[in-house]
């Protein structure tokens, strides 16, 4: 018995998309459900289709058109149950995907997936499973695919429940390589998930089902009436509203599955995952760097334009020859902080210069002012030394003194002057400061 009534109605309600069970089932365990009747396990283990109508009278050993001879099973999936088998005309081995009855069965649903065969067929990259064509043989639908020997992402979470950081980089790059080529091919996925993805022996990715998975999610949607199908987890805000998907709802959906490698669990899961992809905000992943998870993030934004606008641009990113939106932030910042920096010294060296000339100016003029201002007392010394008042004389001897205080040499050439006078306190004072002037 599973009790988390969240998770098994997300589980009936995939069922019930993926056309696992009938719509009145659903509806009828729903309400079993919500009324505390629990539900048994074996109703929630994807059974697709019963045999009769999977096998569609195809067994180990049958040729199909005389060409595919049906070696193993090797995976089931929505659209119907996939088989190793040999091409015999050209000697190599094959993926076969025999569509289910009901899908073989809808006209529309055919014609739609014949088209994106016909596309899908002409995409040719190292990391996009081949489809080399879709045939018939009677009643029987098939798709044939290149084998790829691996194992899908989705095999990968179950064995080792999460991946090493590095190796999802690694991975991502090369997912991103095929869904860019596919873009500029104007072919979008529309079914990125771990099960869409393979990775061989050598560490190749190899992206499978480009624009086909869809067609059977879309046949089932018509059939429901339901807006939305498929796989929910994968889903972005727009496939959900039904409207305007382009090569960044791949870029969401592979955001979502990133998210699952990292950490093991996709961030929105439960009954109102589509609450929760239109409208909440994914929790940061722990355990992760703050690069990749704003990386993923990124790629997890409701707003198509506030994604990568490329898987080029995100690999770029990844591989770190682009910035994300915070480094070029923080760059710019920088960059402006130390332009700042280099006006602010600039400025700063500016003022400093010119300070340092109106110093040297005021210097000078205060220098010459000096000059001007010891030629007077000179002048006045010479002047004023030969005349008699005793005043005048002692105001001389000021000037005198506080000129030679400054260093002044004025005296030399006016002894004589000053010799010729009668007061010989002044001309000995006068004599002494000439001599101690000359260093006697
Ligand atoms: N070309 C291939 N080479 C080798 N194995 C393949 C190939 N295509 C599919 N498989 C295997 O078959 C399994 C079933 O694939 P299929 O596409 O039918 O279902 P799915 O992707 O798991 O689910 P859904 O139908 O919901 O997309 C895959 O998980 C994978 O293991
Ligand atoms: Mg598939």
């Amino acid at each position: 018995m599973i009790d988390d009534k969240e998770r098994i109605l997300l589980l009936l309600k995939e069922r019930w998309i993926k056309g696992e069970i009938s719509k009145e089932r659903y509806e009828e365990m729903k309400a079993e459900l919500l009324a505390g009747i629990k539900v048994e396990k074996k109703e929630l283990i994807a059974e697709p289709f019963d045999e009769q109508e999977t096998v569609q009278g195809v067994g180990l050993g049958s040729v199909l058109l005389g060409r595919y001879e049906i070696e193993m099973e090797i995976g089931r999936g929505g659209m119907g149950v996939v088989y190793k088998a040999k091409d015999i005309k050209l000697d190599i081995d094959v993926a076969i995907k025999i569509l289910r009855e009901d899908l073989a069965r809808d006209g529309r649903a055919i014609r739609n997936l014949k088209e994106e065969a016909r596309i899908a067929m002409g995409l040719s990259h190292p990391h996009i499973m081949r489809l080399h064509t879709f045939d018939e043989d009677g009643h029987r639908k098939f798709l044939v695919m290149e084998y790829i020997k691996g194992e899908t992402l989705k095999d990968r979470l179950e064995r080792e429940g999460k991946l090493k950081e590095s190796e999802v980089i690694a991975l991502s790059a090369q997912i991103c390589d095929g869904l860019d080529y596919a873009h500029r091919e104007k072919v979008i996925h529309r079914d990125i998930k771990p099960s869409n993805v393979m990775v061989t022996e050598r560490g190749e990715v190899k992206i499978l089902d480009f624009g086909i998975a869809r067609v059977a999610a879309d046949s089932m949607t018509r059939i429901t009436g339901q807006a939305t199908s498929g796989t929910l987890v994968y889903m972005s805000p727009e496939q959900i509203r039904g409207k305007d998907v382009d090569l960044r709802s791949d870029i969401y959906a592979l955001g979502i599955m990133l998210y699952e490698l990292l950490t093991g669990n996709p961030p929105f899961s439960g009954v109102t995952i589509e609450h929760q992809h239109l409208h909440e905000t994914p929790e940061p992943m722990g355990d992760v760097s703050p690069r990749l998870n704003e990386i993923v993030l990124k790629c997890l934004e409701k707003g198509k334009d506030q994604r990568f606008q490329s898987a080029e641009e995100m690999k770029a990113v990844l591989e770190g020859r682009l910035e994300l939106d915070s480094e070029r932030a923080a760059r710019e910042a920088e960059e402006k902080r130390r332009r700042d920096e280099a006006l602010r010294r600039e400025a700063e060296e500016k003022a400093r210069r010119e300070e340092d000339a109106w110093e040297e100016r005021r210097r000078r003029g205060a220098a010459e002012r000096e000059n001007r201002k010891e030629e007077k007392r000179s002048e006045s010394i010479f002047v004023e030394t030969r005349g008699e008042s005793e005043l005048k004389k002692n105001w001389a001897l000021t000037d005198a003194r506080s000129i030679q205080e400054q260093g002044g040499s004025v005296f030399f050439g006016r002894i004589a002057e000053i010799k010729k006078e009668e007061d010989n306190r002044f001309r000995r004072l006068i004599g002494d400061m000439a001599k101690q002037r000359l260093g006697h």
